[in-house]
């Protein structure tokens, strides 16, 4: 397995291009079993999530092609055509879903346009126990049978789908997602109240509609859609990457460096900016995207995880780790996934002052952390790890970083390019 080397105390200066967002390219992709059309999809990050639901696609028999030509921006993203025009299998695999839970994605989509659908159930994850009963409940309320069979999620809807009322207990991201897709193409009018407003489920709205999906209430609480016959081709691209934005500003704010994140949009990061800003970090718009800089030291401020437009829970971990250099103190209070702080113990070994207390964790700033051999056991609990690396004195050594390759596009070079002192090492075969 590689492993990254990164050799800390180099501020970060520079550009750096945000790649488009991983959980918002998921359910897009997952889109295209909707139609028999081609859906043609911009500014694709290159990530292995992504590959894992190219395959999962793959296996269902959505032909996907890559443009291969880079877009122009710099950011790498391409240019992705998916084509459902048969739909060979309705089954999502235990191998694949194993691989990655937003394969839950595709649920929605097949039991729509099929009828049918077979998906592994996902399994218990590192971050919590993330059951998906809101999904598999929406689906039985849209009026599709659905059993549990060896493991497998079975949902049947031999006669289509209709629409009804969906009042979610809680505000789920997929599982808005998921029921948006299929009411797409049910019979009639859905209503889904409690819908989450994540910027991904209104960039997987807006594609819906130009694919001739009718939604009311995008980007509020209430979502309003009228299901149609069929869907149809549609281009769409997908938005900039809100928490890789937000893990490079945090990188710029713990190496007390000075970045402009290309690409990067204000308008989904203000919970952060404003967070970050009490921290005394400044964040300002540029003619192509942020500017991040520390104006004011560094001061612990207080955080709660919440859904969207709060705090989000996949910009916890690294903002742990810049509360670990901070002065004074902080409490991050993580009230999404209950089980979220596996990065404590390795920070911990890096010098961090933190003590947790339920779903609280006191952190006392320390002048500096050192460098130490750490792994990690979820995507972003690894790079908090990397960013901890970046601040501390000496070499640390980041093991598992397959983790980072699900949802970091070149995450090395990009820090890199902006000094870091940073390397990947590959496992000799
Ligand atoms: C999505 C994101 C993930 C992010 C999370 C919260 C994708 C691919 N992933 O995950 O990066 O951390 O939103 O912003 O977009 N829950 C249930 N039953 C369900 C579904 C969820 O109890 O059927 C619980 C979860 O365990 C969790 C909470 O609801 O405690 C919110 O989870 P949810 O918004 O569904 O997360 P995901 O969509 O899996």
């Amino acid at each position: 397995m590689d492993s990254m080397r990164i050799k800390g105390g180099k501020p970060l200066q520079g550009k750096i291009h945000i790649s488009g967002a991983k959980n918002a390219a998921l359910p897009l992709l997952a889109a295209s079993l909707l139609t028999d059309e081609t859906l043609t999809l911009g500014n694709v990050p290159h990530l292995a999530d992504i590959a894992t639901m190219a395959n999962l696609l793959g296996q269902h028999g959505v032909n996907l092609s890559l443009n291969g030509h880079h877009q122009n921006n710099g950011s790498g993203g391409r240019v992705m055509e998916l084509r459902a025009d048969k739909i060979t299998s309705v089954t999502a695999p235990y191998e694949l879903v194993r691989k990655m839970r937003a394969s839950i994605l595709v649920l929605g989509p097949l039991v729509a346009r099929c009828g049918e659908a077979k998906v592994s159930l996902p399994g218990g994850c590192a971050i919590g126990r993330r059951p998906v009963d809101m999904h598999i409940k929406a689906l039985q309320q849209l009026g599709a049978e659905v059993a549990l069979d060896n493991g497998y999620i079975h949902a049947r809807a031999p006669k289509g789908l209709k629409g009804a009322e969906i009042v979610f207990p809680m505000v789920t991201v997929t599982g808005t997602e998921n029921v948006m897709m299929a009411a797409a193409l049910a019979k009639g009018e859905t209503t889904i109240i409690n819908a989450a407003r994540e910027p991904e489920v209104i960039d997987l709205a807006q594609c819906l509609v130009a694919m001739g999906a009718e939604i009311d209430g995008i980007g509020s609480h209430k979502l309003r859609i009228t299901g149609k016959d069929r869907l149809h081709a549609a281009r769409h691209d997908v938005i900039p990457d809100r928490i890789e934005t937000g893990t490079f500003a945090m990188a710029a704010a713990i190496t007390n460096g000075d970045v402009e994140l290309i690409g990067a949009r204000l308008a989904h990061l203000h919970s952060v900016v404003e967070l970050l800003g009490q921290a005394g970090i400044s964040i300002t718009e540029t003619p192509q995207g942020l500017r991040v800089k520390r104006v004011n030291g560094l001061h612990g401020v207080d955080v709660m995880t919440e859904a969207y437009p709060g705090f989000p829970t996949d910009l916890q971990a690294q903002m742990m780790a810049l509360m670990c250099v901070a002065e004074g103190a902080s409490m991050i209070t993580e009230t999404i996934f209950e089980n979220r702080f596996m990065h404590v113990p390795e920070l911990r070994r890096m010098g961090a002052n933190i003590t947790v207390h339920d779903a609280s964790a006191m952190i006392r700033g320390v002048p500096q952390l050192t460098g130490a051999p750490v792994m990690a056991t979820d995507l972003r609990a690894s790079v908090s790890l990397a960013l901890a690396g970046l601040a501390a004195k000496g070499e640390t050594i980041l093991n598992r970083i397959y983790h980072l390759d699900r949802g970091y596009e070149r995450l090395e070079e990009k820090l890199a390019a902006c000094g870091a002192d940073i390397e990947r090492v590959r496992e000799a075969a």
